[in-house]
């Protein structure tokens, strides 16, 4: 091995040993079937993450099983789905789903700008066939003032908010020191901006819309009752993740 080699190799088992994550050191973090870049000032995405896309495209494959079977809604065979993707950093829900669904319209929402540079650098590198993406920098709690226009719009909005408790400082050097706060912390009881983000996706998604979002595991009954406060997101549900620790819940706004 060439000692430039053998020497760089080195440094980077030390910034490893020093706590500094794995996939800043090599630059990649695996969602799914994306490799997707990573870096100071974007959340690395997480494995429970790829559950909550997932749930995205089971809800999309069963929106075209019905505009196929359904002869009434011939002219909702042609309309494509829309899906926004509320908080949307380095882009892993965003880009999974329009790689993996034929033909989505996805918006991603992000309101940090490093956050969104990662986020447009991942989109320059995916095929995405008939679907597209977009990433706009907004704030995401007060999205359906800002853009009217999406409003009524959306057949799924899905997020994976900030939901720390502010005082729950993560005990991992990787997350605490390198995640970006932003991402984190969602307020004192952590549910503070996910509360601000169900309100703005109970405008932004159509009658009949889902809405999805990931939550911590102590936070399932919480976000029930959040949706359940709403006047027209009803039948929440929450699922659980790879561990069985609830992950995340769903809902679907009233016809
Ligand atoms: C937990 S990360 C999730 C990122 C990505 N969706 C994922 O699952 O890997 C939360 C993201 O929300 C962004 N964010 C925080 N507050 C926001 C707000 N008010 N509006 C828009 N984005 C926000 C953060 O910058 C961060 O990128």
């Amino acid at each position: 091995m060439p000692e430039s080699v053998s020497a760089r190799f080195a440094e980077l088992c030390d910034q490893r040993r020093r706590r500094t994550p794995l996939q800043h050191l090599t630059g990649i973090a695996h969602f799914r079937h994306l490799q997707l870049q990573v870096g100071p000032g974007v959340f690395v995405p997480r494995p429970e993450t790829e559950l909550l896309a997932g749930a995205v495209l089971t809800e999309l494959s069963e929106l075209s099983e019905l505009a196929d079977t359904d002869s009434t809604t011939k002219n909702d065979k042609a309309r494509r789905p829309f899906v926004i993707d509320l908080c949307s950093g380095s882009g892993a829900i965003s880009l999974s789903v329009a790689t993996e669904f034929d033909r989505v319209d996805v918006l991603g929402v992000e309101r940090e700008s490093a956050a969104l540079e990662w986020s447009l650098k991942n989109l320059e590198q995916c095929r995405l066939g008939e679907s597209t993406v977009e990433f706009i920098s907004e704030d995401a709690t007060t999205i359906a003032k800002a853009r009217p226009d999406l409003c009524g719009r959306a057949d799924i909005v899905v997020t994976n908010p900030p939901y720390v408790p502010d005082s729950a400082v993560p005990r991992d050097p990787e997350v605490a020191e390198h995640d970006p706060a932003a991402a984190l912390y969602g307020g004192d009881s952590g549910l503070e901006i996910p509360g601000l983000i169900i309100s703005q996706a109970e405008q932004l998604l159509r009658p009949g819309g889902l809405f999805l979002m990931e939550h911590s595991e102590e936070q399932g009954e919480g976000a029930r009752e959040l949706l359940a406060a709403t006047a027209s997101l009803r039948h929440a549900a929450t699922f659980q993740d790879y561990t069985g620790r609830d992950r995340y819940t769903a809902a679907r706004r009233e016809a």
